[in-house]
């Protein structure tokens, strides 16, 4: 194809495109190199938003020697026995786990599945089961099956609850009825390979579980199984039978039973590890749609030669008796809905200002697609956090952006050894919200939001809330309680009966914060947190959160905002309609793949359908 001469603009789009692309992408990259500390330039804009893990008896328990707390060795060491003999296939709820102490914690390592079985079960391949399959057979909540949710939760947190809901829809009944011959055949194999005079059927046998292994190893659900799979099962079978007709030693059947199953143990962990890593993948990395959408936004804006749009508002940017609400955010569309949803819910959708804090890379995509759009005459207001603290804070040296921080703690009871445990997710301010009051001197009062936020209702009583000396209005959240997390508090003193609470929609009195210096007492905090690296430090954000705030929140109605729509399945849909906003806390946001399916339609329902990029970029959560 011939090069298409540059003055002529109606050439092929696309190479004209990817070319100015290219040219934009080199400056860009310089330009924002050193944003981006760790170098790793992937589509990064969900990098920092899966949930930390907290906590981890190296980093946090050591200091505190009294309290044994949370992910002791003993229960990392049999979560992965327990996922494996029998995670069911009905997780509970988390809220609702501690329903039994945990016998685990205290057992040593045990081989568990066959112990619990006559040897007899055995020989009958219907009944048999390889650990990993047993899931889904035994639904029902039984006690057993909450504790395995909650190992697996531990060590592999929402991706648990992600899997099990997957797994009920797949498609996979032949593909365990394989995996139970096999593992018959496989326990059988040794035993009649040393029979005298049955070469012809140990050579039959060997056949049969090589052709098993060689279907599973490319067949995940059934309808990757190749057509002939029925006479496959058939012969199988068959062998089995005569497997079984020969008299053979008993005991050595049981022994490579034992070992297989230990093997398959190890092999089922494996698998969930490998699966939780591309689940956690899958949650930190914006699909590729997203990404060029993002590109091609901040492509127009260089392109477009005037962006003025800020100025007819710009006035109200500073005057404090409008109705400011701050974002933080590195996702268009995310940002999109929580402005759009808060908009077409309000009473007095023109006296609202947002500002949208964004990190560099995503600047100008974000100036470009608030200039398009409108919001029933709201004021957008984006803003280049970075460049700001910069500006303002020269001195401080911790400038790059942070989305709000999203944890997952493990609760455990003190007292006595036989403790209830559970798995909380919690959302709290990151390091960066401690400086909005500096980025917005002249504001008195704003509300934050995340943006993983969808809003169903007017807003406006929030702005007429008397929090009296409070700085920050908040929904609390007791299934955590300070003294619950002390080993995670360090020295500080603080009440420990008092209540953490969540971000999503917080009001925050900028007033009083600065009263009562938060910023300040947050820094000197800071100084006594040991930060190795970088997620050392985004753990820190869960303790000074919780201190900086500490006798400085206020309860806003626990009706205000419904959280766990990133990674609670049972929410009903008359439950979620009831709330004024709804939270996605956890991995699964609504704009990735591993969106909750259900609970796409609250978000997407102020989500733009027209748009000429988000079409070329087939961008469509
Ligand atoms: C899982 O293993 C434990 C022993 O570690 C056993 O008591 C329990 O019955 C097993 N659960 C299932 C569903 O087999
Ligand atoms: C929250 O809503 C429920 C019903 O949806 C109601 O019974 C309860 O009183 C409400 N709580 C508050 C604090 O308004
Ligand atoms: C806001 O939401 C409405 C639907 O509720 C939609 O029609 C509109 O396009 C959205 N606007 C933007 C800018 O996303």
């Amino acid at each position: 194809m011939k090069a298409t001469p540059p003055q002529r603009r109606r050439g092929p789009r696309v190479a004209v495109l990817a070319l100015v692309l290219c040219s934009l992408l080199v400056p860009l990259a310089i330009l924002f190199d050193h944003a981006s500390s760790s170098g790793d330039d992937v589509t990064t804009d969900e990098r920092r938003r899966q949930e930390v893990v907290l906590p981890s008896i190296d980093r946090v328990v050591r200091r505190d020697p009294v309290i044994r707390l949370p992910v002791g060795g003993g229960v990392r060491q049999d979560a992965p026995k327990k996922i494996s003999n029998g995670s069911s296939g009905v997780l509970p709820q988390p809220k609702q786990i501690d329903r039994r102490p945990s016998p685990s914690s205290t057992k040593p390592k045990v081989l568990p599945v066959p112990r619990t079985e006559p040897p007899k079960a055995v020989m009958e391949p219907n009944r048999q089961e390889v650990a990993n399959d047993r899931k889904r057979r035994d639904r029902g909540a039984k006690a057993d099956e909450v504790e395995n949710a909650k190992a697996c939760q531990l060590e592999f947190g929402s991706y648990c609850l992600w899997s099990t809901e997957h797994k009920v829809m797949m498609k996979d009944s032949i593909v365990k009825k394989l995996k139970d011959q096999l593992f018959v055949a496989r326990s059988y194999y040794p035993s009649i390979a040393k029979l005298e005079g049955q070469e012809a059927l140990s050579q039959e046998m060997k056949q049969n579980i090589q052709d098993h292994e060689r279907i599973l190893s490319a067949s995940a659900v059934d309808a990757d199984l190749p057509s002939f799979i029925n006479k496959r099962i058939l012969e199988m079978e068959h062998t089995i039978a005569r497997a079984k007709s020969c008299t053979v030693d008993c005991h050595n059947v049981d022994k490579k039973l034992l070992q297989i199953l230990d093997m398959t143990e190890d092999e089922a962990h494996f698998h969930m590890k490998q699966s939780a890593f591309l689940y956690n993948l899958g949650a930190q990395t914006l699909p590729k749609t997203h990404h060029c959408f993002s590109m091609r936004l901040t492509l127009e804006y260089f392109k477009s030669s005037s962006l003025n749009s800020d100025v007819s508002s710009a006035h109200k940017f500073n005057t404090p008796n409008h109705k400011h609400y701050v974002i933080l955010s590195k996702n268009v569309l995310a940002a999109s809905v929580v402005i759009n949803s808060t908009v077409i819910n309000s009473k007095d959708p023109g006296n609202n200002v947002f500002h949208i804090l964004t990190d560099a890379q995503n600047f100008y995509g974000m100036k470009y697609w608030f200039a398009r759009n409108s919001y029933k005459k709201s004021a957008l207001h984006v803003i280049n956090y970075e460049e700001t603290i910069l500006e303002k804070l020269p001195k401080h040296s911790m400038r790059e952006m942070y989305l709000p921080e999203e944890f997952r703690v493990l609760i455990r009871d003190t007292e006595q050894l036989t403790e209830k445990a559970r798995m909380e997710y919690l959302s709290l301010f990151s390091h960066s919200h401690f400086f909005i009051p500096e980025i917005f001197k002249d504001l008195k009062k704003v509300i934050v939001l995340d943006d993983d936020v969808v809003i169903q209702r007017d807003l406006s009583f929030l702005w007429n809330l008397n929090m009296g000396d409070k700085v920050n209005g908040a929904v609390q959240f007791c299934g955590v309680r300070l003294g619950q997390v002390r080993n995670l508090l360090g020295k500080t003193k603080y009440d420990p009966k008092s209540c953490a609470w969540m971000s999503g929609v917080n009001v925050i009195n900028l007033e009083k914060w600065r009263k009562h210096k938060v910023t300040e007492n947050y820094l000197q905090l800071l100084k006594q947190v040991k930060r190795t690296d970088e997620a050392s430090l985004r753990a820190a954000a869960f303790p000074l959160s919780l201190l900086s705030f500490r006798h400085l929140i206020y309860p806003l109605d626990v009706n205000l905002t419904l959280s766990g729509l990133g990674y609670d399945y049972g929410i009903e849909q008359e439950v979620a309609w009831s709330y004024a906003s709804l939270h996605y806390n956890g991995n699964m946001k609504p704009w990735l793949e591993l969106g909750i399916p259900d609970y796409r339609k609250y978000w997407r329902r102020y989500l733009t359908r027209e748009d000429q990029f988000m079409d070329e970029c087939n961008v469509n959560p």
